[in-house]
């Protein structure tokens, strides 16, 4: 949870104005001060992984609230009055959040928790076949744009001068997560070591249902028809959006200015054709082709 999680003492250490967050670096790869701590999560790697945790991996702003919202109602069997006493972000918490990191140790099985970290933070049991990881992968473009009105709205990420300097921002990886090419390669090339699951967004569009049957037979939950039927209808857009619990509009103005924007923005593919300009489009295309070029995902994106 960022309010808990997020706590006064870590606030104030950095400033606790929103122009004292910065991106700081851990190894190569960006964190943010004041919300990330750098030397806890640089000892994530050494946790003790049970069978029954779930690791949920995103780069920002590729379903990770989803996910947050459809493993919460997997948990209650789909009984979404079960989920009212707690938010999201309390129930399925960032492990690299400060704080976050410290209860893991002593939380109650399953321990659920989504992430941003590049692999080569994650915990070495993961490779031991302990536990189970979960990659959500969306079109990068889609993610681009999405992290673009995210950064107008999040108040611990800077503010871009406008949409053109956002796009030069994200193809140098200048932005939490990195370089989206090296976070999607780095986990899925180490698919076969893990209990893995790799999902995309679009398909979840497509067809939340299959997404959602998928998740619950990889972490070996059994839920009756209805109880499927709960939780892909209480994972929707429409029905998360005004879902207090599920749309992140409790998170404090210190972290999110809710004038500025919406956790669930849209919700859609292909946003980015309304803001790629043709030669941007262009040149990420060939990026794309070029990173890509050696990873044998079968992306089934439309990137035209
Ligand atoms: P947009 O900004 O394109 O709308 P994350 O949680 O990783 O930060 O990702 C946020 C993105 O996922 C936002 O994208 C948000 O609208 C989208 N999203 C969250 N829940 C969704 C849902 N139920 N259906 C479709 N999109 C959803």
């Amino acid at each position: 949870n960022m309010e808990r999680a997020v706590s006064r003492e870590s606030l104030n250490q950095s400033g606790g104005e929103t122009s004292d967050y910065k991106l700081v670096p851990l190894r190569g790869f960006n964190l943010i001060s004041g919300i990330h701590n750098p030397e806890a999560v640089d000892k994530i790697q050494n946790f003790e992984i049970r069978d029954s945790d779930v690791f949920v991996i995103t780069y920002p702003k590729s379903g990770t609230i989803w996910l947050q919202q459809i493993l919460s109602l997997i948990e209650v069997k789909g009984d979404v009055t079960a989920t009212r006493d707690q938010l999201n972000s309390d129930r399925i918490p960032w492990i690299e959040l400060v704080e976050s990191e410290k209860q893991f140790d002593s939380a109650p099985s399953p321990r659920i928790r989504v992430s941003h970290l590049a692999y080569k933070f994650m915990p070495l049991q993961l490779k031991q076949k302990k536990g189970k990881v979960i990659y959500v992968a969306r079109n990068p473009k889609d993610a681009l744009v999405s992290y673009y009105h995210f950064h107008k709205y999040a108040n611990m990420l800077e503010t871009p001068k406008d949409f053109d300097s956002f796009f030069e921002k994200f193809m140098e990886g200048n932005v939490y997560g990195n370089c989206w090419f090296e976070h999607v390669k780095g986990w899925y090339s180490h698919k076969d070591e893990m209990n893995f699951l790799y999902i995309t967004y679009e398909d979840m569009i497509k067809d939340l249902r299959s997404v959602v049957e998928k998740i619950i037979s990889f972490l070996e939950r059994d839920l009756t028809t209805q109880q499927l039927n709960d939780v892909v209808e209480h994972s929707t857009f429409k029905n998360m959006k005004t879902n207090p619990q599920a749309n992140y509009q409790q998170v404090p103005v210190i972290l999110l200015n809710h004038q500025l924007g919406a956790f669930l923005r849209k919700g859609t593919v292909g946003d980015w054709k309304n803001y790629f300009t043709v030669a941007q489009n262009e040149r990420f295309d060939k990026v794309y082709q070029q990173k890509m070029k050696d990873v044998p995902l079968s992306f089934k994106w439309d990137m035209s």
